[in-house]
């Protein structure tokens, strides 16, 4: 199919390319893929930079003096510092590596929750939270009595900010949002959100998942104090996304997992931890995910946010207009 090219806009047919994927038949028609939101398809750029990650630098990283083993460890620590410029992160050690989101919210529920709820202790969701927001909270909850709360939606699937602002008003200890629905596509007022929650006492962790791979993300700029996402939700490989906490809170929070990697010195009785991040990054690590993730950000970035968030919206306004001519034609024969 011939395409034009308009300046600032993407050439599709050319973008297609880079995805192997896309060139198949199923059914016997060309492949249409429309499950990005549960998760994307891979470009070359991140095939290839794994593929060579596996066959040139594999060895284990931060343990080791030859050669291989400093590449890996290079090539793993700027994939942390590409995360850090993506999130715009004060500092790559706010980089804490995890298997995704899911991983992510679970260990600022088992390090921070634990730690700091009490029993009576509030902490606010909405009705428009995955079921990866929800489910470590009911956990903690139930271990140390604190209470959930939700924030109901309005007729358009917008957060009802007026009932935040109630449940603020009992300080709650913790408000965990997503940056944008899975379910509607809501693009959530992180930042007045954060506003809000922080002028009440309560810390804000967003569940980037979805927005990391729609939005512009800037953690500073948003005010919020944790932000985690998955990297096979932007193009990268499965099991490797992030956490991004403010470097104190991180400090503050025991470690989640022991094992290799994340001590400092280990005695028969006790031991002691590692700086952040490693204090949280315990046993081997995705090495190769790390650097097929950076390797997606690297490629979006080069694709540029604004002409992947215009052709988003473009596709968006197609949508409903095509649904809503469907609904219209069923109308018009039932009547
Ligand atoms: C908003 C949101 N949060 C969390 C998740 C969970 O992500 P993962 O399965 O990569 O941990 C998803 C995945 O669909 C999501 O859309």
């Amino acid at each position: 199919m011939a395409t034009t090219t308009i300046p600032g806009q993407l050439d599709l047919a050319a973008v297609r390319a880079e995805f192997p994927a896309l060139d198949q038949r199923v059914h016997g028609y060309p492949l249409v893929y429309l499950d990005s939101a549960a998760t994307a398809q891979r470009p070359r750029a991140v095939l290839d930079a794994i593929a060579d990650f596996d066959r040139r630098d594999n060895a284990n990283v931060h343990r080791g003096l030859y050669e291989l083993s400093r590449r890996a460890t290079d090539r793993f620590e700027a994939a942390r510092s590409t995360v850090a410029r993506f999130l715009g992160a004060a500092d790559a050690a706010e980089i804490v590596w995890t298997r995704g989101t899911t991983e992510a919210i679970n260990l600022v529920a088992m390090t921070w929750g634990l730690t700091n709820l009490r029993a009576g202790d509030e902490v606010v969701l909405t009705v428009l939270e995955h079921h990866s927001n929800i489910v470590p909270w009911q956990l903690v909850a139930s271990r140390t009595g604190a209470r959930l709360r939700y924030v109901d939606i309005d007729d358009e699937g917008r957060l009802r900010l007026d009932q935040l602002d109630r449940i603020l008003a009992d300080r709650p200890r913790l408000v965990a949002v997503g940056h944008a629905s899975n379910a509607l596509g809501t693009i959530n007022p992180i930042r007045e959100i954060c506003e809000r929650a922080h002028a009440a006492g309560a810390l804000v962790l967003v569940d980037g998942a979805q927005g990391a791979a729609h939005c512009k993300v800037d953690v500073q700029a948003l005010g919020c104090d944790f932000y985690v996402f998955s990297g096979h939700k932007l193009g990268g490989p499965m099991g490797i996304g992030a956490l991004w906490a403010r470097r104190e809170l991180l400090e503050a929070m025991p470690p989640w997992q022991g094992g290799g990697e994340m001590i400092d010195v280990v005695e028969l009785e006790r031991s002691t931890w590692a700086t952040v991040p490693h204090k949280f990054e315990a046993g081997t690590p995705n090495v190769s995910g790390a650097v097929g993730l950076a390797a997606a950000i690297e490629y979006l970035e080069s694709l540029g946010a604004d002409a992947v968030a215009a052709h988003e919206r473009m596709l968006v306004e197609y949508g409903l207009e095509r649904l809503a001519a469907v609904v219209r034609d069923a109308a018009a024969v039932a009547t």
